[in-house]
């Protein structure tokens, strides 16, 4: 029996080769009589698939390096060692202690390194709250999150999972667009890991924006949509406490789906599913909203968008570990895969500014 099948796969293979054979020779005598011609990118990937697209154009923007010459310069004469994860996201930077307070010059370096990157990464920290608040408040003022539970310093937010909690943060987003506005950057420590899994995946979302549809691009340059926070309250908590909660934090914001980075005037894809009303979605120009079918319809094809792998770069915790990233240049999502393990991070977010989409914008620190 097995030699019948070995004799029928030998025929298979026979006949494969064969195609091969005849299929390159067709390629190639198609190839000669055609003057050669030179492709785009644009025209090498499909239109379905641009996912690649989307990485190289946003690498190019880059000038074709993970960082700039004059970032990778300063890192050498700091002493300090980039180990990149993605061509255009992610990047652990090794040789800095974040317990010091940071001179001037680190603490721009680090700024401008995550504007190159993202979202970067520190190992080996071991940040008290106190330290890991300090750091945070190196780069502006700090958000309290009103809707989780604090550590002894109020900045700091516990993110806790185990036996009585599984992971809930596994869908693709970026902080707080509840927000008017949204924190900048936040600044996670991981305290506790399980003994496998529980990574935090980044997804760059200038590629993502890149990748997309130029019709769809274009289509949903001046939408905007209205994000709340009800998912935190949904149905656990009494009405009149929800009705004071109400009348301090604005309730129901409109965001665009476009955001302009502020310092790199890069174009993102902005945009949280759990927060965003898909069918709240309207023309800022005019004020017109959307019929509900077709605000869902945009508001599915875009929530697909940052899950292409292409885009993304994934981080693997140890206690101690610290991710920086830019609420304005990546969304992120915790993977979810440790249950009933033990897993806790503690996160500090940096206040942040209104999102605004201007393609013209120039911005002034660059
Ligand atoms: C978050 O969504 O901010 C939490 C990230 C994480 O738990 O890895």
């Amino acid at each position: 029996m097995a030699e019948a099948i070995s004799s029928r796969q030998e025929k298979y293979n026979d006949v494969a080769a064969r195609y091969a054979r005849q299929l390159h020779q067709l390629r190639r005598s198609a190839r000669q009589k055609l003057e050669p011609v030179e492709h785009s990118p644009e025209q090498l990937f499909p239109p379905q698939n641009r996912a690649g697209l989307g990485v190289f154009l946003e690498y190019q923007r880059m000038g074709n390096t993970p960082v700039s010459d004059q970032l990778e310069a300063r890192a050498k004469n700091l002493g300090i060692e980039f180990e990149h994860l993605g061509i255009t996201v992610g990047t652990v930077i090794h040789n800095i202690d974040l317990k010091q307070t940071l001179n001037v010059e680190l603490t721009r370096f680090v700024r401008d390194t995550l504007l190159e990157r993202k979202v970067i990464f520190f190992r080996d920290q071991s940040l008290s709250e106190d330290q890991q608040v300090a750091f945070g408040a190196e780069f502006g003022d700090l958000d309290v999150f009103p809707f989780g539970k604090s550590g002894d310093n109020p900045y700091i937010l516990e993110i806790r999972h185990g036996k009585d909690s599984p992971g809930t943060e596994n869908g693709w987003h970026t902080d707080v667009t509840w927000m008017e506005r949204p924190s900048l950057g936040s600044i996670a420590q991981c305290v506790e890991v399980p003994p496998v899994g529980g990574d935090t995946l980044f997804s760059d979302s200038h590629a993502a924006y890149l990748g997309l549809d130029p019709s769809l691009q274009e289509r949903i340059e001046h939408l905007h949509g209205i994000n709340d926070y009800r998912i935190f309250l949904a149905g656990r908590l009494p009405d009149d406490f929800v009705e004071s909660i109400k009348s301090d934090l604005p309730f129901g914001v409109s965001h665009p789906l476009l955001r302009t980075h502020p310092e790199t005037g890069k174009t993102a894809l902005y945009i949280h599913g759990g927060f965003l009303r898909h069918d709240s979605l309207y023309d800022v120009r005019t004020g017109e909203t959307l019929p509900k079918s077709e605000s869902q319809a945009i508001v599915s094809q875009l929530l697909a968008q940052h899950h292409r792998p292409e885009y993304v770069c994934r981080f693997q915790w140890q206690p101690g570990s610290v991710a920086f990233w830019d609420n304005r240049a990546v969304q992120h999502y915790a993977a979810s895969d440790y249950y009933p393990h033990e897993r806790l991070l503690r996160r500090v977010t940096v206040s942040g500014d209104k999102p605004f989409y201007d393609p013209s914008y120039q911005p002034s620190a660059l």
